[in-house]
């Protein structure tokens, strides 16, 4: 993969920058505020330097998925503010994204100069299913620059037009962020040093299948929480209550169990849970152990005892890989197990262990129960994408920069 430094002189040059600036974001009277800004901290330090070559910047990113159409609370204009207050600078935003202001903005660029353009997905062309319409909002892009670099490390897994057909049209060079990221997460899947545990929590636990069956070849310990562990827990015949479940998965997630215990894997699962009434903070709600899960309570939170498990698990690991908080932890009652999983990762961290936090939600949960990113060896900015290198998937953002850029359709195809 070519770096910026091999892109040679850039002053002058208009370079289009692929940046994963989906941050999460709060609707008020006043309209919307970010309340975690980590996607766009770790994405400044790319346009910065870009900038600082006297390049001219054009910055294209998404937030969240609007349908192929405007859809004002999903403008990046707020996320342009912030990227401006990091960067020190101005930084202009263009109200649309390949439309006469796009082109205006990018016309009025000095060297040095930063825009911003309108959210991706209000155009129908980036998601598009079809690859020739694709194609042509693909087309549209280029045309704003002469070169392009991909550094949206959170959206490297999706096969869309800014993260995979531009790289086709355009010369191209890899970020300092996706390369900081794949640097890591490499070290993961060859060789990590042992042992090596992964958590796993969230709601899902079908959105973790692929990864679950590939580290049960990797890592020596898997521990669960969250509410994917309900059917974990239903897959040994426990009763589970109202809580998550995924019951159309049980079948898998046994195969899963026999396997792991075949290749000598050790799952762990919580002894004990946080059962309430209801999803609610104020819900009536008791710690009870897993195999005393009242029938009309939802499990929300693991308990102590499993979180006090989970810490000795994790406490002579040398790599940790973690995904997905182990609770409902925006509700305070139901903080507690993500909070302390947190805090054997910093113990991890501060023993000369590799921790790694996945994800663009595990990564604010972790902002928001307190913690600090140098608690951490490395806060990936991809959760999905981090899951799916882990799970050893090609990454359409990264196999196509393996390409020239010119054309030929032969680059990042299935080769
Ligand atoms: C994310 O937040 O997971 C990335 O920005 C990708 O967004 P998406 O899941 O909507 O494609
Ligand atoms: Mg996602």
């Amino acid at each position: 993969m070519k770096t910026i430094g091999d892109l040679g002189d850039l002053r002058g040059k208009r370079v289009l920058v692929r940046s994963d600036l989906n941050v999460p974001l709060e609707q008020t009277e006043r309209g919307a505020t970010i309340t975690d800004d980590g996607r766009i901290r770790a994405s400044a330090p790319t346009i910065r330097m870009l900038s600082e070559m006297g390049a001219r910047v054009i910055v294209c990113a998404h937030l969240g998925r609007p349908k192929g159409e405007p859809e004002p609370k999903y403008s990046l204009a707020p996320v342009a503010r912030r990227l401006g207050e990091l960067l020190g600078t101005p930084v202009v935003f263009a109200e649309d994204t390949v439309g006469e202001g796009a082109r205006k903005a990018v016309d009025s660029l000095e060297d040095g100069g930063v825009v911003v353009l309108e959210n991706l997905r209000f155009n129908a062309g980036e998601t598009a299913k079809s690859e020739p319409d694709r194609a042509e909002f693909a087309r549209a892009l280029a045309s704003l620059a002469d070169v392009f670099v991909s550094d949206g490390f959170g959206v490297v897994h999706r096969a869309q037009a800014s993260v995979y057909d531009v790289a086709r049209l355009l010369p191209h060079a890899t970020g300092g962020l996706v390369e900081a990221e794949v640097n890591v997460l490499r070290r993961l899947t060859r060789d990590p040093e042992r042992p090596y545990a992964v958590v796993l929590g969230g709601a899902k636990v079908s959105d973790k299948l692929g990864v679950i069956g590939n580290l049960l070849g990797t890592a020596d310990r898997l521990i669960i929480g969250g509410g994917m562990v309900f059917t974990f827990l239903a897959a040994q015949g426990l009763e589970v209550g109202t809580s998550l479940l995924e019951r159309e998965q049980i079948d898998t997630v046994k195969g899963y169990l026999e396997r792991a215990e075949q290749e000598g894997v050790e799952i762990v699962l919580p002894v004990d849970v946080v059962a309430a009434e209801a999803f609610s903070a104020d819900a009536e709600h008791d710690v009870v152990p897993v195999d005393a899960i009242p029938a009309d309570r939802m499990g929300l939170d693991i308990g102590p005892e499993s979180a006090d498990l989970f810490a000795r698990k994790l406490a002579d690991c040398r790599t940790v890989f973690w995904n997905g908080p182990m609770g409902a932890f925006e509700m305070e009652p139901y903080a507690a197990g993500t909070k302390a999983l947190a805090q054997a990762l910093v113990d991890v961290t501060r023993h000369g262990g590799l921790t790694v936090v996945g994800g663009g939600d595990s990564a604010a949960a972790v902002r928001q129960l307190g913690f600090a990113d140098s608690d951490f060896g490395h806060i990936s900015t991809g959760g999905g994408a981090s899951l799916e290198y882990l799970e050893g998937k090609e990454l359409p953002g990264l196999t196509v920069l393996d390409g020239d850029g010119d054309g030929d359709a032969r680059d990042g195809g299935a080769a």
